[in-house]
């Protein structure tokens, strides 16, 4: 594969929450194919990471992987302080995410199930900024980015908490973006829409303007290059969902229903 030298606009170093999955993976490669040099992927399926490390080697990337369930917050804490002081990633995309939905017949969430997400999507989301962003303040450069949805603009009646938990991110992101815009660090906050992953496969509902992961992680590079607060697509479900957040509630809750969702 022919890869580009390295220019100001592409991180040499890229630390990936979450490369085993479909988006992970597609930025990895996007990255790599860009010309960063050194990619740290974590996820918990081991052979898939050895799969990444072993085919991105192949075309000249430097790999560290890193099998961790991001719910133990110490690992993944103790983890990222360590990669940030020897490594010092230019770039860090907090990707790792689940999903659950209200079930077939409508039966609803499993307080279980809620909470492993609310660990994953917003507390393990908010521990990696957390632990990235003394090292970047400390030398005044880097990037961290955090995975939202469009699903944060609006709650959907099949995933109430995951549309929760990513609007919980978008919030954060974009509140520490302004907080530490001043000191050399730069917050970005991705609001993709269907993109083809194994979690969006197995949600419930209509899925409009689907994406292929490689096309929606060259659109996330592209922005983060151009260091956009949002880099939400594609645009016309963009537009429609944010639509339905400034309306009135009772308004868009029979729009959602026209459309599909229960
Ligand atoms: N696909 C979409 O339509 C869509 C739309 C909007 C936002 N997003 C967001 O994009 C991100 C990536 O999702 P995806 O679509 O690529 O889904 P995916 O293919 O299911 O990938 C999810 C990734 O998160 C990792 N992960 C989940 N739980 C974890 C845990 N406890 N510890 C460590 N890693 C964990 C998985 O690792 P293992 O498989 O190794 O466990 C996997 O790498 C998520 O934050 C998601 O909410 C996706």
């Amino acid at each position: 594969m022919p890869r580009p030298p390295i220019s100001d606009s592409v991180p040499a170093c890229v630390l990936i929450t979450g490369a085993t999955g479909g988006i992970g993976g597609a930025l990895a490669w996007e990255y790599a194919r860009a010309g960063s040099t050194t990619l740290i992927l974590q996820g918990r399926n081991k052979d898939r990471l050895d799969e990444l490390a072993s085919e991105l080697g192949d075309v000249g990337v430097r790999v560290i992987t890193q099998a961790l369930d991001v719910r133990d917050e110490s690992a993944l804490r103790a983890w990222l302080t360590e990669m940030s002081e020897t490594e010092a990633p230019d770039l860090v995309i907090a990707n790792a995410g689940v999903n659950i939905n209200v079930g077939a017949d409508q039966q609803g969430e499993r307080w279980e199930d809620m909470h492993r997400l609310f660990d994953v999507n917003v507390k393990a989301t908010m521990a990696t900024l957390h632990a990235c962003l003394p090292a970047m303040q400390a030398r005044r450069g880097g990037q961290i980015a955090l995975l939202s949805s469009l699903a944060a603009w609006r709650g959907l009646p099949e995933t109430p908490s995951y549309s929760a938990s990513k609007a919980a991110v978008k919030v954060y992101g974009e509140a520490m973006r302004d907080l530490v815009a001043g000191q050399g660090v730069r917050i970005n906050v991705i609001m993709p829409g269907y993109v083809e992953s194994q979690m969006c496969f197995d949600m419930p509902g209509p899925k409009p303007f689907l994406w292929r992961a490689d096309r929606a992680a060259r659109v996330i590079r592209q922005g983060l290059a151009r260091n956009r607060a949002r880099i939400s697509f594609p645009f016309p479900l963009n537009l429609g969902c944010f639509l339905l957040a400034v309306i009135h509630p009772s308004v868009s809750g029979w729009i959602l229903r026209r459309l599909g969702y229960r």
